[in-house]
């Protein structure tokens, strides 16, 4: 039993250390306020459990979410994402799943507006190739919810101060758009003719978040799509890069699609010189733990899912991860693919350190050795 008294004392000693712990987590002289991140699965953080198209998917069932939170809690992940880790490091909390907020008080510490499956293009872009998208969420209806939020924080003077220490991130958004392609028989040829309509959709949320007051930007991009176990079961007669194991292809697409994102970031970066636009690299992240699993400890099959179903990969789309039958692996700490389609905890802990690494001193002023410990960074 604790006696009232010395919590008491406790309590006064906790709250003498907040501004202390306050003061050591920005570590940029301006504090954060908090995190607002636009996306799909990759950055959703709870959203799809309020969307009737996907409140009862995989990742509304167990075991989602086991590792960290210890329940299914809409992240596509057995824990944490790379947005939750940028937070975390930050100091801040973890940003509110827009869709399970209200008021201006639920928003002002940071706001997620990313849903698992949107697309950066709209139904209209995809009704005129004859395809469908997955779930009625772009990065229209995205802008739309920002501009939402904007009004419920009140005067234009408030909001602006809370959009200039917040830092915003824009992605990663355009795996969806691929996907939907591919599941309607476009080729991946074909496909490269959306990279700049993608990328045309990036900075037009880019440019209203600035218009906004953004003043710190990040803006994640393509991961190595021909790494994923999903498309790799899919196409088990592709184009194979005999180290990686990958399909070549679909990373040269990837590619093609980060250069093309670099090349805009260039241009907006000319445009608004006084807003740090900053790129995360989330392909050269991922593709270290696919070309040297050990280093980073990891097994050696980088290619295989910890969770679903079967083969080389681990990975049938009508066993998937959740699914009755199906398991997760024993430690998914291990391995870089959680489900085929979505990463582990542990390799969105390595892309979220890479990420700090590389973007400090404009994110962190100083990636120290206090900083990477609090988010357990090698
Ligand atoms: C602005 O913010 C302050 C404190 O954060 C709050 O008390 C005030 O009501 C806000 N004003 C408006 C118009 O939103
Ligand atoms: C894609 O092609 C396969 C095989 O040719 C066919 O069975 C399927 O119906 C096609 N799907 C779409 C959406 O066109
Ligand atoms: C995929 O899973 C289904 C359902 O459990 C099963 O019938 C099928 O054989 C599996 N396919 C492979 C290639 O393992």
């Amino acid at each position: 039993m604790c006696p009232f008294s010395q919590f008491l004392v406790a309590l006064a000693l906790a709250v003498a250390l907040l501004p202390v712990i306050g003061a050591a987590a920005g570590d940029r002289g301006t504090r954060y306020a908090g995190v607002f991140s636009f996306g799909d699965s990759l950055t959703d953080t709870g959203n799809s459990l309020h969307l009737a198209a996907t409140r009862a998917g995989p990742s509304s069932r167990p075991p989602y979410g086991e590792t960290f939170f210890r329940r299914p809690t809409g992240r596509a992940s057995d824990g944490r994402l790379v947005v939750d880790f940028i937070a975390e490091a930050l100091g801040v909390p973890h940003p509110t799943p827009y869709l399970a907020g209200k008021s201006a008080e639920d928003f002002r510490r940071g706001v997620n507006f990313a849903v698992g499956g949107a697309t950066a293009l709209g139904p209209d872009f995809f009704e005129s190739r004859g395809l469908k998208p997955f779930v009625p969420v772009s990065f229209t209806n995205q802008a739309t919810w920002f501009k939402n939020v904007l009004q419920l924080l009140g005067s234009v003077h408030n909001r602006t101060r809370i959009m200039a220490t917040s830092l915003f991130i824009v992605g990663e958004i355009g795996v969806n758009d691929y996907l939907v392609a591919f599941a309607g028989n476009t080729t991946v040829e074909e496909a490269r003719a959306f990279v700049p309509h993608i990328v045309g959709a990036v900075r037009s949320v880019v440019t209203e978040v600035i218009a906004a007051g953004a003043r710190t930007v990040l803006v994640p991009g393509m991961i190595p799509l021909g790494c994923e176990p999903q498309l790799l079961a899919l196409y088990q007669s592709g184009d194979h890069d005999p180290a990686s194991g990958c399909i070549k292809p679909l990373n040269n697409l990837a590619e093609l699609h980060n250069r093309a994102l670099n090349g805009m970031l260039r241009e907006l970066r000319r445009a608004h010189p006084g807003t740090a636009i900053l790129y995360a690299d989330l392909y050269g992240a991922v593709a270290d733990l696919i070309v040297s699993p050990r280093k980073y400890g990891f097994r050696d099959e980088p290619l295989a899912a910890c969770c679903g179903g079967s083969g080389v990969y681990n990975f049938n789309m009508t066993a998937f991860c959740g699914a009755a039958g199906t398991a997760a692996c024993a430690d998914p700490s291990e391995y870089v693919s959680w489900d085929g389609v979505h990463f582990t905890e542990a390799a969105n802990r390595h892309t979220a350190c890479a990420t700090l690494k590389a973007n400090s001193p404009a994110l962190l002023s100083s990636w120290t050795a206090e900083a990477r410990r609090r988010i357990g960074c090698a």
